[in-house]
C-alpha cells in the first residue's frame, strides 16, 4: 500500500519524507488554511521536499476551490497541473466535477476525485478516468457506517471491471484504520502525521531495545573489569 501524508505542514512532511517511505502528500482547503500561508507557495514547498527525499513517482494533491462550474474547475486544474508534473488535482465528486475529470483525463492531467462516500460515486469517478478516488473512511464511520467496508466494496467493483483508477483511503483517524486499509488491499492511504507516527509504535519494541542496551552495557563493564 502506498502511504501519503495528509497535511499541508512542511515540517511534518520533511520529518516523514526523510524516512524514504512516503509516496505522496494530500492537502485540502482546510489543511492549507491551517498553515496561514499562500496556497501556491505551500504546494511548491511540498513538491521541493518530496523531490529531495522521495522516489520520483510521488504525487502532491492540491484541491480546486471554485467548483461552481466544470469550466472553472478545468481552468483551475490546468493552472495547478502547470505548477509541477507531480501535482494531482483534487476535484469534488459532484456532476460538474465528474464532467471536468472526463475532460482532464483525456489531457493526461492527474486527478484525485475527493469527497467520495459511496461505491456508486466511486464507480462514476472511475468511468470518468480519475487517476484516484478518495473515499473518506473516518467520516463514513462517524455517520455510523463502515468506512473499511466501503473501501472493500469499491475494490471489488474496480476489480470486476479492471478500472485503472486507484483507491486512496482518506480521512484516516487511527493506526488501526491504516492497518485495515492494507488488509483489504487498498492502493493508497493518506494519513495524518499523528497517526503515521503511531504506526511505528509498539511497546515491545521499546522494552526490547532498553533490555538489549542494558545487557550490552553490563557486558562491556564486565569486559573492562576482566582487563
Ligand atoms: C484528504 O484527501 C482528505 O481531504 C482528508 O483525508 C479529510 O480528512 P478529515 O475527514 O479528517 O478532515
Amino acid at each position: 500500500m502506498k502511504i501519503y501524508l495528509d497535511t499541508g505542514n512542511v515540517q511534518e512532511i520533511e520529518e516523514a519524507a526523510k524516512l524514504g517511505i512516503l509516496d505522496g502528500v494530500t492537502t485540502n482547503p482546510t489543511l492549507i488554511a491551517k498553515e496561514g500561508r499562500d496556497f501556491k507557495t505551500v504546494v511548491k514547498d511540498i513538491v521541493k521536499i518530496m523531490k529531495k527525499y522521495c522516489k520520483n513517482d510521488f504525487t502532491v494533491s492540491a484541491e480546486v476551490t471554485d467548483t461552481s462550474s466544470s469550466e472553472k474547475i478545468i481552468k483551475r486544474a490546468r493552472e495547478l497541473a502547470k505548477i509541477d508534473s507531480h501535482i494531482m488535482v483534487k476535484i469534488p465528486l459532484i456532476p460538474v466535477g465528474i464532467e471536468a475529470v472526463s475532460v482532464l483525463s483525456k489531457e493526461k492531467i492527474k486527478t484525485n476525485v475527493t469527497l467520495c462516500f459511496s461505491s456508486n460515486q466511486a464507480l462514476l469517478a472511475a468511468k470518468a478516468g480519475a487517476t484516484v478516488v478518495s473515499p473518506f473512511v473516518g467520516r463514513v464511520d462517524d455517520e455510523g457506517f463502515d468506512g473499511i467496508e466501503l473501501i472493500s466494496d469499491i475494490k471489488t467493483i474496480f476489480d470486476n471491471y479492471n478500472f485503472k483508477t486507484e483507491i486512496l483511503a482518506a480521512s484516516i483517524r487511527s493506526a488501526r484504520d491504516a492497518r485495515d486499509c492494507s488488509l483489504v488491499g487498498c492502493d493508497i492511504a493518506t494519513i495524518p502525521y499523528g497517526v503515521f507516527s503511531k504506526m511505528f509504535y509498539n511497546p515491545l519494541t521499546n522494552i526490547g531495545l532498553v533490555k538489549f542496551e542494558h545487557d550490552w552495557d553490563d557486558y562491556q563493564k564486565k569486559l573492562k573489569n576482566c582487563n
